[in-house]
Parts: C-alpha cells; structure tokens; sequence
C-alpha cells in the first residue's frame, strides 16, 4: 500500500487548467486500489500571500468543492484543511526548522522569485519549504504528485527527513515526487499558460452565458470565414482536442481545412463540449458551494481520520526527542 499525499493551496476556483493537469490525474491516482490519498488544503501556506479571511474560506470552499466534483472519494481516503490541523503541522515544522540549515532556505529558487516579485517578503515565505516538508512527513507519505515547481520543495523534504533521521533515529519516511514531464500546458484564452493569474483562464464551472462568453474571448487570427484554416496553430481547436473524441476532433480538423467554417462555429462546438462533459461535475460543485453543511461534514471526517495518523507520527517523533 503506498500512501500518496498533495496539498492544494486555496487560491480560487480552479480551471480548465488545474483540472486537466493537477485535479484528474490525481484523482486517477487515487482510484488505484493500492493507494492510499491524503489530499488537503494547503490553507496555511496560502496565508502568505492572502490576508483576508472571508477570502480564504471562499477559496477554501471552491477548492474542496472541485476536488469532490472531480470524483474524490474523500471517503476512501484523507480529505482535510491544514489549518484543522494546524497544532501538528506547526509543531513538526518548528522540529524540522532546527534540522534546516540557513542558506537552505535563503538560496531556494521559489523563495528568490517571490521575494524578487511580492512587495510583503514575510518569514512565512521564508519557511514555506519546512511546513510543506512537515505536511508531507506528517503523513509518511511515499509518493508526492507535484508540477516541475514543485521539484526542489520535494528535494528539501527528503534532506529534512534524511537529517531528522540521522540525529534522532528513523522515525520519517523519506517521501519520493512524481513529476509527470509529459503533463502538458493548457493554454489559456491568450495562448499563453492558462492561469489564474493571467487572467486567460476557462472556469468549466460558470453557468452557461458566462461560460460561452469566455469561450468566445478566446483569441484567433483573422483569416476569412470562407478560407481554409490551420487547426494546429488554433487554440479553440487545441482546447478542443483535449476534451473531445477522436472522431470529434477528426471532423473538426476536416472542418478548418475546408473552409467555410468559421471561429465563431468552432467556439461554439467548444463550449458545448465543455457545457456537456463536465455536468456532473459542475452539479456536484454547485451542489457543495450552496450546501456549506454538507462540504463541512466531508472535510470534518476527513480531519478526524487524519488527526489520527498525525497522532501516530508525532507522538513517535515526541518519543525520540526527549519530550515524551
Ligand atoms: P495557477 O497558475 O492557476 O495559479 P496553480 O499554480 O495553483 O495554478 O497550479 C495548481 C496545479 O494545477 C499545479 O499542479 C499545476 O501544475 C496545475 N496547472 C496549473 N495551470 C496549468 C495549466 N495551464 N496546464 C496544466 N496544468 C496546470
Ligand atoms: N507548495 C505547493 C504548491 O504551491 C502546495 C503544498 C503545500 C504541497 N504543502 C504541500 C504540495 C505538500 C505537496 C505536498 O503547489
């Protein structure tokens, strides 16, 4: 049984993006029989950047309600918010902070470019590695899914729980990243990353006119109605081909080379796909976003079972301290 664990910061409603490159595959992950998944909300590290609390519990709720959505079983499995637990995860860090050394932390690549670029450079972005390395060995996690930035975060982890081990004994397991290289960039409506914040972003989760609206801001070039189009340099048809069907997408292709087919026709095929695919999913979210009691019961069980494993680890980590 290997345990797989990921943290999702609370920063907003997540898009076509996430979902297609963060949110599905993990799930699949999840499903495997073998596995076993702690997925939280990594609310506590978002406070370094958001100080606004109603703001953190509408992000909160928005995340959780899209993993759920996104068919999470959070029944099977570990679903919870950091903050719930946050005795634990602060408690492990400060331990961690004292196997840390300095220039660790001061020449990590994430804390450089944030600091190059926040105006609010505080302690907490500071020792944002040691509280990710404590969510992580918290859980004796054995397997990290993470995007390629995440990759020196995993690393430090590792040494955090190498060095841990060395001084007081093995008490932490040493957690492995899975980066999947070949997950591929989803363009947003610009063409460029799609992202929150660049604000090119599709939310597969708006209502039918906002939805086409944004599709309908997606940019293409202005070749004629009537004259043969390029399917492969189109981001509407790019967007399309990672959610439709093979025969789907071959007609489509068919369509742009012919001619007479316009963007307009193509954006609308696109977000009648999305309108259509993602039903479910957009009732389960909308059902959590308008039912709070409900989301609060899944997240409160969740917290419960993993208050017990957190239990286990630290009173082991206690032991070999001395502060038993
Ligand atoms: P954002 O850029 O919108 O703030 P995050 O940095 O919060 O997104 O990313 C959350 C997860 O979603 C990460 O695992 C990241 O790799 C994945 N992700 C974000 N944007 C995309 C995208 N355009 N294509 C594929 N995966 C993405
Ligand atoms: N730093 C991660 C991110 O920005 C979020 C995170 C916090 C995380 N704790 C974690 C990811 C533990 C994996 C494991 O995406």
């Amino acid at each position: 049984m290997a345990r797989i664990l990921t943290g999702i910061q609370a920063s907003g409603r997540p898009h076509l993006g996430n979902i297609l490159g963060a949110i599905l595959p993990a799930v699949k992950l999840s499903q495997k029989p073998d596995n076993q998944s702690f997925l939280f909300i990594a609310d506590l590290h978002s406070m370094t950047t958001i100080k606004d609390a109603k703001l953190m519990q509408e992000n909160t709720r928005a995340v959780a309600a899209a993993w759920l959505a996104c068919g999470f079983d959070a029944d099977k499995n570990y679903f919870y918010r950091q903050s719930r637990l946050a005795g634990f995860h602060t408690e492990l860090m400060w331990y961690l902070c004292c196997q840390t050394p300095f220039p660790m932390l001061s020449n990590a690549l994430s804390f450089k470019d944030k600091s190059d670029r926040l105006s609010d450079v505080n302690a907490g972005l500071f020792t944002y590695p040691v509280l990710q390395a404590a969510d992580i060995l918290m859980y004796q996690a054995n397997f990290v899914p993470v995007g390629k930035d995440q990759k020196q975060h995993l690393e430090m982890s590792k040494d955090m729980a190498a060095s841990f081990n060395r001084t007081y004994g093995e008490v932490l397991t040493l957690p492995e990243p899975l980066i999947d290289e070949s997950v591929m960039v989803i363009p947003g409506t610009d063409g460029t990353k799609m992202s929150k914040s660049y604000n090119n972003y599709i939310d597969v989760f708006l209502d039918e006119k906002p939805l086409l609206k944004s599709i309908k801001s997606i940019v293409s070039d202005s070749t004629p109605l009537e004259a043969p189009k390029n399917p492969d340099t189109d981001i509407t048809f790019k967007l399309f081909s990672l959610v439709a069907n093979q025969n789907e997408i071959g007609e489509l292709r068919q369509n742009y080379l012919r001619g007479g087919f316009g963007y307009g026709h193509a954006k609308q095929l696109l977000f009648e796909k999305l309108w259509t695919k993602f039903e479910k999913e957009r009732d389960i979210f909308n059902y959590y976003m308008k039912n709070e009691a409900a989301l609060e019961e899944k997240l409160q069980e969740g917290e419960a079972k993993a208050k017990d494993i957190a239990e286990q680890t630290m009173k082991e980590v206690r032991k070999v301290l001395g502060f038993a």
